[in-house]
């Protein structure tokens, strides 16, 4: 990297500008009510600083802008369908290529015929939409991560990885034939945006070949973890992240990507695999719920801003900033006093309520309580990654996630070091005052994606 100086500066001017949404207490408190304490029914106008998440959120190019002029809006056949096929077939290698509307249609079709009962799905952690797709068709999905990952202040550089004797031992147990797939997720979402190292890709390409498994890679952050390799990993601080990349994939037999991350749109998504008996299936079932295969679900638009966005990820200046933006972010909170996963990693901050708020317990949802806090005092949207995501059963049967975590997911190309500082001042403030918090009940809660729908009231 040539850049010399201390300062890691934004690397892009804006042209332009939206207002933030500025708002009293008593406004956030009637708007926190009426959204049964649950940040996603909010008003996006009445949240001041968005961090619920970095999907879809992003800021784009002007370049991105233009080439939403020259999408080509043909049903079939449309000039963006193949130019975005040539954009993912050149970073990932693999040959069918077939557009969705967001990641977790990806994760739909696929599981439609590949999941269903007595079979198994194993990952490094499966993210929250995977994880549901995957048992709605009767499958099951089991996050083997390394022990590491669940130690939230080991500085080891690659908690995202997959733990590989877990893993040999879960084919074993579960039988190869009853596992359509292993899946590695890059980077790990559930479990702090931690990547996966080179290494491990490959070890586990190995055992999964050995076994004659296929392996995917949920890819999308790839470019946060291929530039996280680079700096981390041995032999590769030299190496353009694009080339890591593409050694990642090289080690797949498939991917599905939400590309409403790393390819900086806001809406979009793919599946890319080799195998052309799958790829048939997987287009049956396309044309059944998004449509034609040259489209996917999109506009012929959407198509040519992926494609330009895939190509914007790899910019290295980007990376270095959007990397330092976040571990900034974690910095100041750790001056703070507010424990977090560490080292911080690709798209945002984790904080472990667990710790931060040890007087509330899992079943009063502690992380849910610190996003209503931070909300009421900041007007900042954060999601809870905890008990009320992850969390099964309520009152009497209650089993808690392992993890009780905030996570403050940062849009990509969207906020300067001002809006930063001011969310590490907030959390200051609410350190201070951390031990008069208190829980909430679930009054309202949903068998799937809970999170999304649920209703609670303070206790
Ligand atoms: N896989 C991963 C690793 C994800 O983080 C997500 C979405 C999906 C799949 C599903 O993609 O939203 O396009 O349907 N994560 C978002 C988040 C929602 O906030 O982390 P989608």
């Amino acid at each position: 990297m040539s850049w010399p100086w201390q300062t890691i500066i934004e690397p892009f001017k804006i042209k332009t500008v939206e207002p933030l949404g500025f708002t009293t207490r008593a406004e956030r408190e009637k708007a926190l009510a009426d959204a049964g304490y649950n940040v996603f029914h909010v008003p996006a106008d009445k949240v001041l600083i968005d961090l619920l998440t970095d999907s879809g959120t992003s800021a784009m190019s002007a370049e991105q802008w233009a080439a939403l002029m020259r999408g080509d809006e043909s049903y079939a056949g449309a000039r963006s369908f193949f130019r975005f096929e040539k954009t993912v077939r050149d970073l990932t290698g693999l040959r069918e290529v077939i557009p969705v509307h967001q990641g977790r249609a990806a994760e739909r079709i696929l599981f439609s015929f590949l999941g269903g009962p007595g079979k198994t799905v194993l990952a490094n952690a499966h993210f929250d939409t995977t994880r549901a797709n995957i048992e709605v068709s009767g499958a099951k999905a089991i996050d083997l991560p390394v022990p590491e990952a669940w130690d939230f202040q080991n500085p080891s550089p690659f908690k995202g990885d997959i733990d590989t004797r877990q893993l040999e031992a879960a084919i074993q147990e579960h039988g190869a034939k009853n596992i359509p797939m292993v899946i590695l997720t890059v980077t790990n979402n559930a479990l702090g945006g931690q990547p996966v190292s080179m290494r491990n890709i490959r070890d586990t390409a190995e055992i999964c070949s050995q076994y004659r498994i296929p392996l995917f890679l949920d890819c999308a952050r790839f470019a946060e973890n291929a530039y996280l390799i680079k700096r981390r990993e041995r032999g590769y601080a030299t190496r353009p992240v694009r080339d890591i990349a593409r050694e990642m994939f090289s080690y797949a037999q498939g991917c599905m990507m939400s590309a409403k991350k790393d390819a900086l749109v806001n809406i979009g998504g793919f599946v890319a695999l080799n195998d052309a008996e799958w790829a048939k299936a997987a287009r049956q079932e396309l044309i059944l719920g998004e449509g034609f295969p040259t489209y996917g679900g999109l506009a012929g638009r959407d198509l040519e801003a992926m494609a330009r966005g895939l190509e914007e990820i790899l910019d290295e200046e980007y990376l270095q900033y959007r990397i330092r933006s976040v571990e900034y972010l974690g910095d100041g909170l750790k001056d703070a006093g507010v424990p977090i996963i560490t080292p911080t990693g690709g798209h945002g901050v984790y904080v472990d309520a667990k710790r931060f708020l040890g007087h509330i317990p899992p079943n009063q949802y502690p992380g849910q309580a610190l996003v209503c806090e931070l909300y009421l005092t900041g007007g900042i949207r954060a999601v809870e990654i905890g008990s009320l995501m992850f969390g099964r059963g309520r009152n009497g049967d209650f089993t808690p996630a392992k993890m009780e975590l905030v996570r403050l997911a940062i849009p990509r190309r969207v906020y300067t070091q001002s809006h930063i500082d001011y969310v590490i001042e907030v959390f200051r403030e609410l350190a201070q005052r951390k031990d008069s918090m208190r829980g909430l009940k679930l009054v309202e809660g949903f068998e799937h994606l809970n999170h999304f729908m649920a209703k609670l009231a303070p206790l």
